[in-house]
């Protein structure tokens, strides 16, 4: 346990600036909003926040679009302010990590700003600029929220490429002054203390240089209407090789992990800081000690439904293929996803699902990322007009859908709102009273507030009720922070033919300390029977009241989505 890092001890939790809480009354979340509830983070028992961007941005793509990489958003507050929150947050031993868009800029950056002014400006070739071909675009590539990935630039006469919207343009990593730029930035943040970064997209930092057209045979969004409506196994896997072949060229390219590999020199330059990347790619750990510190195990979350035996087969594959020194790093939910409390829900049991997966999240080897509403249950939105969405891929979707002969309105709608990420943003749902305690009640917060606030989904109302959501997630914090077995211990799977419930130890070798960990995943009670080398479990946690702290290994039993985790003696 003492020879971990800090980010392997932590439990993370990413704040989405925009939406946490509103400190100077515009309806927009901000720094000193944040600083105000620095007591309530640390009181959740939380070791880190990730920060989603918090640069000058346009918000094109809510802040993933940014316009200078060594500035605050003025929105959002002023340098001052971000030290003052940095300081906050390491004087409660909360530590920081920023997140860091290397792929592309925002097309306000006065990087492409000058880039675009004309095809001999020194800056032209920090972006990736081509001619076309027969009248149209260089090749057939397309972005990944829609449409073609080249944007025709009319005073210049030639196309530029981005893999997101055409407002974030592709910066161009084969010129070394992009790399200096982009370092020097690095550098900027780490000398101000921050503990390290979280790497957005960075799969799509290459590119195919000789800009070969992609063969999928489907376009983009006919991909994903049909990927929506299929059930049938052979045509989705299918419609899954044709994703892959549609992106092979953009994605992945020679030139990353070099890359990773210097961004990991100078981190190593400065101590105890962290490199998270936004893939699930384990490559990216390189040799477990020279790429990054934490890849996301996003397959664990790939599914409607978290059953035994879905974890387990994810674990058994997960751990077995990382690098020896690699730490795993497992998350369910985040800005781009549904609300954990949907999404793994199954409409009747969503309460007792989603403290299924907190304690999943913290029992797991591995460092857990949460996201910020999931501790009060917080749930997805449904959107009724088109002019309430903020996300533009959902108003993409939105228009694609009504330019179709036939499509009504209310498809349409039901349509922006599946691919809408606006769902999962909505802004935090601190008390009961209008909008939520998130902003001033006669001010229009940037995005709808979710108004099941009103009913008990907000953390003052659970803040002090012992059966409370928020209540559970400091419990289990807690617990985890006062149990290395669950932070250190190796994983081991046990009863691997069981559909109802996941059982498994968390060990540190030589016998420090063993804890078994059973997840009920169903609505029956089960009585389970282990033959193991100990005598007796003592009952760490259980989220029912349990008429004994000591159980037998030969008989334990455990109630419907009961989460169990006891000590073996
Ligand atoms: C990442 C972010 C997402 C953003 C995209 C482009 O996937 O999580 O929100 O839109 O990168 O920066």
């Amino acid at each position: 346990m003492t020879c971990l890092k800090w980010w392997q001890k932590a439990v993370f939790y990413q704040i989405y600036p925009r939406s946490f809480a509103d400190g100077n009354g515009d309806g927009i979340g901000d720094l000193p909003g944040i600083v105000s509830k620095l007591d309530y983070l640390e009181k959740l028992g939380i070791d880190a926040i990730w920060l989603s961007p918090h640069y000058p941005s346009p918000q094109f793509d809510c802040g993933y679009d940014i316009a200078d990489y060594t500035a605050v958003n003025p929105e959002y507050g002023t340098l001052e302010e971000f030290k003052h929150f940095l300081n906050g947050a390491h004087q409660r031993g909360i530590r920081v990590i920023l997140d860091l868009v290397l792929n592309h800029t925002s097309d306000q950056h006065s990087w492409f700003v000058e880039s675009r002014s004309s095809r001999l400006n020194p800056k032209r070739s920090w972006y990736i600029w081509e001619n076309g071909k027969n009248g149209g675009p260089p090749n057939n590539w397309e972005s990944v929220f829609g449409g073609s990935a080249w944007e025709l630039d009319v005073t210049t006469g030639q196309y530029y490429y981005h893999f997101f919207f055409m407002e974030q343009p592709d910066l161009n990593w084969h010129n070394p002054e992009v790399k200096q730029a982009m370092f020097n930035a690095v550098r900027f943040w780490l000398e101000l203390g921050v503990d390290g970064f979280r790497l957005d997209a960075l799969d799509t930092i290459f590119e195919n240089q000789d800009l070969p057209n992609h063969t999928a045979k489907l376009t983009q969004a006919e991909l994903r209407r049909a990927l929506q409506t299929t059930r049938n196994a052979d045509e989705r896997k299918y419609l899954q090789e044709q994703g892959a072949a549609m992106f092979k060229h953009q994605l992945n390219q020679p030139g990353i992990h070099q890359l990773m590999q210097e961004l990991r020199a100078i981190i190593d330059e400065y101590p105890d800081r962290v490199l998270v990347g936004e893939t699930d790619n384990i490559a990216y750990y390189g040799d477990g000690d020279n790429e990054l510190h934490l890849v996301f195990n996003f397959p664990l979350m790939r599914t409607s439904r978290l059953t035994p035996s879905w974890v387990r087969t994810n674990q058994r594959e997960r751990l077995a293929s990382l690098p020896a020194s690699a730490w795993p790093c497992n998350t369910l939910g985040n800005h781009d996803q549904s609300r954990i409390f949907n999404r793994f829900g199954d409409g009747q049991n969503d309460n007792a699902l989603s403290r299924i997966s907190l304690a999943l999240m913290l029992t797991l080897r591995g460092t857990p990322f949460l996201y910020n509403g999931e501790e009060i249950g917080m749930t997805d939105i449904y959107l009724e007009e088109i002019k309430q969405f903020r996300d533009r891929r959902a108003i993409w979707y939105y228009n694609t859908a009504i330019a179709r002969p036939g499509t009504t309105l209310e498809e349409a709608l039901a349509y922006a709102n599946q691919a809408s990420r606006d769902k999962s943003r909505t802004p935090m749902q601190w008390n009961n009273t209008p909008n939520a305690g998130f902003c001033p009640p006669d001010i229009e917060p940037w995005l709808p507030i979710n108004p099941n606030y009103t009913s008990g989904i907000n953390v003052d109302d659970q803040l002090n009720d012992p059966d409370s959501l928020l209540t559970f997630y400091q419990r289990m914090l807690q617990l985890r922070r006062q149990t290395p077995a669950l932070v250190a211990g190796d994983y081991v799977s046990l009863h691997q033919d069981s559909e109802y419930y996941l059982a498994f130890l968390r060990q540190i070798p030589g016998d420090d300390q063993t804890c078994l960990v059973v997840l009920n995943m169903s609505e029956q009670g089960h009585r389970l029977s282990f033959d193991m080398p100990y005598s007796s479990a003592r009952v760490l946690f259980s989220s029912r009241t349990r008429d004994s702290d000591t159980d037998n290994l030969g008989t334990i039993s455990v109630a419907p989505f009961e989460i169990y985790i006891a000590e073996l003696r």
